[in-house]
Formats: C-alpha cells, sequence, structure tokens
C-alpha cells in the first residue's frame, strides 16, 4: 500500500512510524511532514489546508489511502475533499469533526443527550457574557468557541482573570474568529485523562488511557500549550474508572452523532476531569492526541493500518485490539518562549545519542538545514522512553532528555511524577 500522512507534527511522526510496522505498507509519503518524518517517510511541501493539491498529489502518486493527522483541516472539511474524488481516506467529515471545531456544538449535543459534562452558558456578546460572568463565583472557565491551537480555554481564579480572558476573546478577538462566541463554564475539580477511540459510527474502540500536562512550567505554572508531556498508563486511576468513562461518555456520545446524522468515524478523543461524582467531559477532540499519540502508539500491539481499513471498510466492530502492558513516557522539548513567540534555527545536537539508548524521538517542530536538525517550532521533540512500568520509562525519557541540546531549550521535568506519587 501507499499511504499519504498529512500533517507535520510529533503525532503524525508517531503515526507514520506505527503505519511502516506493517508489511503491507510499501510507501509512505507525509504533507508536509518534518525532519523526522524524512527518515521514514517522503515529505511533500504541501501545506495542509491545501485541499486541491494534497488531492492531486493523492490522484498523481496513485495513493490506496489517506490518514489525517490535524485538526484545522478536518475542521474545513478535507475528509469530505478526498471522498468527493474516491479516495480511501481516514478520519471524521466535516460535520462530524465539529464536535471539536465548535465547543457550543459539542456542549449542547452533550446536554440534549444527557452525557456527563461542566455545568455552562454560551453567548454571542460582550456585554450579557460579562454580566452573567460577574454574577459567578471563581474558578471558572473562559473558552473561545472555535478552534485556537489549544491556547482557547482560561481557568480563571480571579474575577479579574476571568474578566480579562472575556475582554480578550470577545473584544480584542486574540483568538480571531475563533472568540465570536464564547462557552463560560463551571470548574471541574480533580484528576484529568484522555481517551482516545477508534470509532466507526456506533463501533468504539477505546485505546490505553493517557494523561497530558497542558501548563508550560512544571507543577502545573505558566499559559496552557498543546501539551507539555504524556504518559501511559495511569497507575493512579482505576480501570472501572476508565470502563466508566467509555460507558458513560464516549460510548453514548458516538451513538449520539449516529442520531444526528454525522456519525463520527475516526479517532474520537475524550478530555476528561475525574471528579467526585465521576468523570465529566472537559472536551472533545476529532483526531489523535498531540502528544497523547507519542505514548499510546508504542503500546500498540495490533498493526495500526489494520485498524484504519476495518474502519473504512465498516469492519471495526470485528477487529480485537491488543495493547502491550509497558509504560511510556513522552516529554515535550520546546523552545524558549513558547506558547508564546519563539526563535527558530537553533542546531540541535545529541539525537542520534538519545535514540542509541532506545527512546523514541518523535519530532514535532524541526527542520533540515544544511544537513543539521534545527529547531522550527514551538513544541520541538517529544522524547518517549518505554519500560515495565512509569518509573522506568520515565528515567529512560529523562536520560534521553539529557544528552539532547539546543540553545535555550525548555521541557518540563515533572510528567508523569503525579503517577509516582500517586497523588489526586
Ligand atoms: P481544553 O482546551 O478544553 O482541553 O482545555 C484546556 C485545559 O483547561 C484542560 O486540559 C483543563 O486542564 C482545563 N479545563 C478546561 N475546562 C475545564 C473545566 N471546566 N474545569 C477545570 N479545568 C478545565
Ligand atoms: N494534547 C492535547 C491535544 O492534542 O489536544
Amino acid at each position: 500500500m501507499r499511504i499519504l500522512v498529512v500533517g507535520g507534527g510529533g503525532r503524525e511522526h508517531a503515526i507514520v512510524w506505527a503505519l511502516k510496522k506493517s508489511e503491507k505498507v510499501k510507501e509512505i509519503f507525509c504533507a508536509p511532514g518534518n525532519a523526522g518524518i524524512a527518515q521514514l517517510a517522503e515529505c511533500v511541501p504541501i501545506a495542509v489546508n491545501k485541499f486541491d493539491e494534497l488531492v492531486q498529489f493523492a490522484k498523481d502518486a496513485a495513493i490506496d489511502l489517506v490518514f489525517i493527522g490535524p485538526d484545522d483541516p478536518l475542521a474545513e472539511g478535507i475528509v469530505d475533499a478526498f471522498e468527493a474524488h474516491n479516495i480511501p481516506v481516514y478520519g471524521p467529515s466535516k460535520a462530524a469533526a465539529e464536535i471539536e471545531g465548535s465547543k457550543i456544538f459539542m456542549k449542547n449535543l452533550l446536554k440534549k443527550y444527557n452525557i456527563p459534562t461542566a455545568k455552562y452558558e454560551t453567548f454571542t456578546d460582550y456585554e450579557s457574557a460579562s454580566a452573567y460572568l460577574r454574577q459567578q463565583e471563581v474558578p471558572i472557565v473562559i473558552k473561545a468557541d472555535g478552534l485556537a491551537a489549544g491556547k482557547g480555554v482560561t481557568v480563571a481564579y480571579s474575577m479579574e482573570e476571568a474578566e480579562r480572558a472575556l475582554r480578550e476573546a470577545m473584544v480584542d478577538k486574540v483568538f480571531g474568529e475563533a472568540g465570536n462566541q464564547i462557552v463560560i463554564e463551571e470548574f471541574l475539580e480533580g484528576q484529568e485523562m484522555s481517551i482516545l477511540a477508534f470509532v466507526d459510527g456506533e463501533t468504539v474502540r477505546a485505546m490505553v488511557p493517557a494523561q497530558d500536562h497542558k501548563p508550560v512550567f512544571d507543577n502545573d505554572k505558566g499559559p496552557n500549550t498543546g501539551g507539555m508531556g504524556t504518559y501511559t498508563p495511569l497507575p493512579h486511576i482505576p480501570q472501572s474508572i476508565v470502563e466508566e468513562s467509555i460507558e458513560n461518555i464516549i460510548i453514548p456520545t458516538a451513538k449520539a452523532m449516529v442520531s444526528e446524522g454525522r456519525p463520527f468515524r475516526g479517532v474520537l478523543f475524550a478530555g476528561l476531569m475525574i471528579t467526585k461524582d465521576g468523570p465529566k467531559t472537559i472536551e472533545f477532540n476529532a483526531r489523535m492526541g498531540d502528544p497523547e499519540t507519542q505514548v499510546v502508539l508504542p503500546r500498540l500491539e495490533t498493526e495500526l493500518v489494520d485498524i484504519v481499513l476495518a474502519s473504512i471498510n465498516g469492519r471495526l466492530d470485528q477487529l480485537d485490539i491488543v495493547w502491550s502492558d509497558e509504560a511510556a513516557v513522552c516529554v515535550i522539548v520546546a523552545s524558549e518562549g513558547y506558547p508564546a513567540a519563539y526563535p527558530k534555527g537553533r542546531v540541535i545536537t545529541g539525537l542520534d545519542a538519545a535514540a542509541a539508548q532506545g527512546a523514541l524521538v518523535f519530532h514535532a517542530g524541526t527542520a533540515d538545514k544544511d544537513g543539521s536538525i534545527v529547531t522550527n517550532g514551538g513544541r520541538v521533540l517529544g522524547v518517549v522512553g518505554r519500560g515495565r512500568d512509569i518509573a522506568e520509562a520515565r528515567n529512560r525519557a529523562y536520560e534521553a532528555v539529557s544528552v539532547i541540546h539546543f540553545d535555550g531549550m525548555h521541557n518540563r521535568t515533572d510528567i508523569a511524577a503525579k503517577a509516582l506519587k500517586g497523588l489526586q
């Protein structure tokens, strides 16, 4: 088979790596890819939003299957664009991807089908949002409706902070159109958990759970990012809670999407908070997580390509998916300044030494410049250690990080620390 993967981050590097394990897969192309992906696949310089060019490339290169990584093109209908040309493609349609593209759509869906989530109100004008906000108590959560690269959510611990977040989204438009409508929602307290699931209509095959670390600095300080590190499994979260989340949240949501005439095919990703009243939904994403993918796929023993083909052919319900018992920890190595402005073009050393230790080094924002691998994004690398348990995997991830260098590199030092301490 010849496969085209669309995207160019750490998630797509892990997807390409997993697809490549199959003997069925003869060649992989990746648009646009990055310097790490280029070691496994042929990178094609087409941006993820250039649907016509991507479709043309898929035709010219006789691509058998397209796998879409990122959220933006899904929200804009990339799957519909390939399907219109009868090119097999894995990912949700534009209508189904709205579960991520509009938080208001998602919240209204969950309310209609009684699926557990935080209480909320939605607003389209600043005056009424602001009046409502002043009657609430802190902490409170302000969310831009549309996609904002993981940065459209403010958990405000003071009214001043909440008012500022509201003003920035609705008046200053720091997230552009994504802030035209906003959600003000109840603060949920508890442990976070991400469950990704392969979904085809009503069929749900959940992956192993993972936990992300969103704020940029240790002890969850600083602004939220796309994710600074992940780990799996979650030894401090009982399996019964994982099952409850799948039964009460993910399966009912897949069914609700079918009832709404928007059947979901692809990876549905539930961001959950385990509250004292049980698991509740924080968000849904219509794609694999980044960097959840980097720890989840290394535990996948069934071939990824078989799962994708089964989904596309409506046979996902006949497939048993097997996961290893090993642990995996991913530490994101970022550029100084991220998630605000950051420099690019800094030479990265130690990648081979890290790989020689057995770590998986997934590239997120890298480029090849005159034969050197240089930084080219906010999140630069996802360094994954694997082991019999979290402690071993974590040590291996941090040992590998310690041999990698570029000027101004930054990583959190407490990824998976909560799991080790068994802390709430
Ligand atoms: P999101 O982009 O919706 O995943 O939100 C980013 C982060 O904000 C989440 O991972 C949570 O840590 C936090 N968050 C979002 N909604 C809530 C909520 N209702 N209560 C507490 N924390 C939240
Ligand atoms: N790591 C969170 C996300 O992919 O949205």
